[in-house]
């Protein structure tokens, strides 16, 4: 698997742990866990640890970590352009040829 690759799925995972974490915070009703305060939870760097603060805190602290995978992947990608010189050219003619369709369909 290319260094491409391995960032494209780890940051695939990544988002869907991310957005998965998310709604648990919602749905345990854990929004309130870490309070107004941000980048601090409830105003400190070390929280005191309740369920929700644990639920709300781990969702930031994912989306921190997920973060860096993006930036990882954006670098990757960056410094795989010149492998894939056409890969733009090919998302342009597949939108060309989405949009043709459409049309054919309409
Ligand atoms: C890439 C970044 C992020 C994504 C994709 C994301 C995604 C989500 C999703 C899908 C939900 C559930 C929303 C719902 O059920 O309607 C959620 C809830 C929440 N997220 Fe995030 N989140 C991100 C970053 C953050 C950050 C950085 C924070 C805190 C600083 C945060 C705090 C919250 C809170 C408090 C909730 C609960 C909201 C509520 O139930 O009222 N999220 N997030």
């Amino acid at each position: 698997m290319t260094a491409l690759r391995r960032s494209a799925v780890a940051a695939t995972i990544g988002m869907f742990v991310v957005v998965a974490m998310g709604s648990t915070v919602t749905n345990t009703g854990s929004g309130e866990g870490c309070g107004d305060s941000w980048p601090l939870c409830n105003g400190e760097f070390v929280p005191v640890p309740d369920r929700a603060t644990l639920i709300e805190l781990s969702h930031r602290l994912v989306t921190g970590v997920e973060g860096f995978l993006i930036a990882g992947l954006a670098w990757t990608a960056w410094r795989a352009r010149r492998r894939l010189p056409d890969s733009s050219n090919r998302g342009c003619g597949r939108s060309h040829a989405i949009r043709a369709g459409a049309r054919r369909f309409s």
